[in-house]
């Protein structure tokens, strides 16, 4: 194998996010904007360019891929690309394959990324209510994400609903959330919005600290530490009254970036080495221009470029989001 992707802070990078198309059959309104503008389909890289990237990314120490979008369930052909980079799983130094879907394609996807040997999987669901779900996605129908959940309960997949909680929004349902994902077998995991992009909604309003969340909720549950860790930013308590797993993603509460494992390559083969700072490295060209070493150097490149953190705010004094690009860009 060869070196490990060590950054300049002593953070080892083994988890690699790679988003397969920007773009999404929803609109949702802590992500996009109501009309987007989506990249080129030529500019998008080949399936064989994203096993290449992904495949040197595993010879360099990566142990778990995750496919991300816009939604990855809307690109042409997508269980090809999983049902490839699943092989990796055989031996091949790769031990996670999953992915994050709004759920809107999972029904007709379930049995064959489990084929594919992905064993769990992330949905977006913020609400339980139809027509909060409408207003939420802007153009989603939650039946097709129940059906979706559904299919992928009973392929096996093991399930993980993420969940924006924001105040006065959906905060109210939070409660609801965990039973209805507990009582099913499901964890739930909270996220703190955060500032990318121009969207639907006034982010100071909406905004919703996990930290507080937590604690009001532990005056209500008896929420049992627990070592459990998915290799993600999530920190996980028990919750003893449902037996249910429940996450708190908190980057603007309680910045994890100490512990980063993680970097994201976009669908046009950029890898942004922070999902709240611009530093990349266009790994496309790398790879067109300067084959297999041409990568790997990029690789090396890349490490020295990973900044120490984010520096999102959410505050009136911040009313600009701090980036402008899109959610949808690096796919979270
Ligand atoms: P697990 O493997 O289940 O731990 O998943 P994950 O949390 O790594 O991935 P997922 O795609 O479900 O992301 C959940 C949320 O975490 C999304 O809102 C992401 O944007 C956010 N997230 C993931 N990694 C980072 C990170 O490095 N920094 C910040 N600020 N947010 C992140
Ligand atoms: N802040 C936090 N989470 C977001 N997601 C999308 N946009 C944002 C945002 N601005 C979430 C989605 C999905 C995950 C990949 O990121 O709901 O679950
Ligand atoms: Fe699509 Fe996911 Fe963004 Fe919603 S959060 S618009 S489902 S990419």
């Amino acid at each position: 194998a060869g070196r490990p992707l060590a950054d300049r802070y002593g953070r080892h990078v083994t988890y690699l996010r790679i988003s397969v198309t920007d773009r999404c059959d929803f609109r949702c309104v802590y992500c996009m904007a109501e009309n987007m503008t989506f990249l080129p389909k030529r500019e998008v890289l080949s399936f064989e360019e994203i096993e290449t990237i992904a495949e040197a990314f595993i010879a360099r120490g990566v142990t778990k891929l995750r496919l991300t979008g816009g939604e990855p369930l809307v690109r042409r052909d997508i269980m090809e690309l999983v049902a490839s980079l699943g092989r990796q799983l055989r031996g091949g130094g790769l031990e996670e394959l999953t992915l994050t879907s709004n759920g809107s394609q999972l029904a007709r996807h379930a049995e064959a990324l489990a084929a594919a040997g992905v064993r769990r999987i992330n949905v977006s669901l913020d609400t339980l209510d139809a027509d909060r779900f409408a207003a939420i996605t802007r153009r989603g129908r939650i039946a097709d994400v129940m059906a979706g959940i559904d299919a992928a309960r009973s392929a096996g997949l093991e399930i993980k609903i993420n969940m924006v909680a924001m105040r006065a929004v959906n905060e109210d349902e939070i409660e609801p959330m965990m039973a209805w994902a507990h009582a099913r077998g499901m964890g739930l995991t909270l996220i703190e919005g955060m500032p990318l992009g121009e969207v639907g909604i006034d982010r100071v309003d909406s905004y919703l600290s996990l930290r507080e969340l937590h604690d009001r909720l532990a005056e209500r549950y008896t929420l049992e530490r627990t070592d459990k860790r998915t290799g993600g930013p999530a920190r996980y308590v028990r919750v003893a009254e449902t037996g249910g797993i429940l996450g708190f993603i908190t980057p603007m509460s309680h910045n994890f970036c100490e512990s980063c494992n993680r970097v994201r390559l976009t669908a046009t083969g950029q890898l942004f080495l922070c999902l709240g700072q611009e530093n990349q490295v266009n790994l496309r060209d790398a790879l067109r221009e300067g084959g297999l070493d041409g990568l790997d150097a990029a690789l090396d490149q890349a490490m020295i470029l990973k900044p120490k953190g984010h520096d999102f705010v959410i505050d009136r004094q911040h009313a600009e989001p701090a980036l402008a690009r899109h959610m949808s860009v690096t796919g979270g």
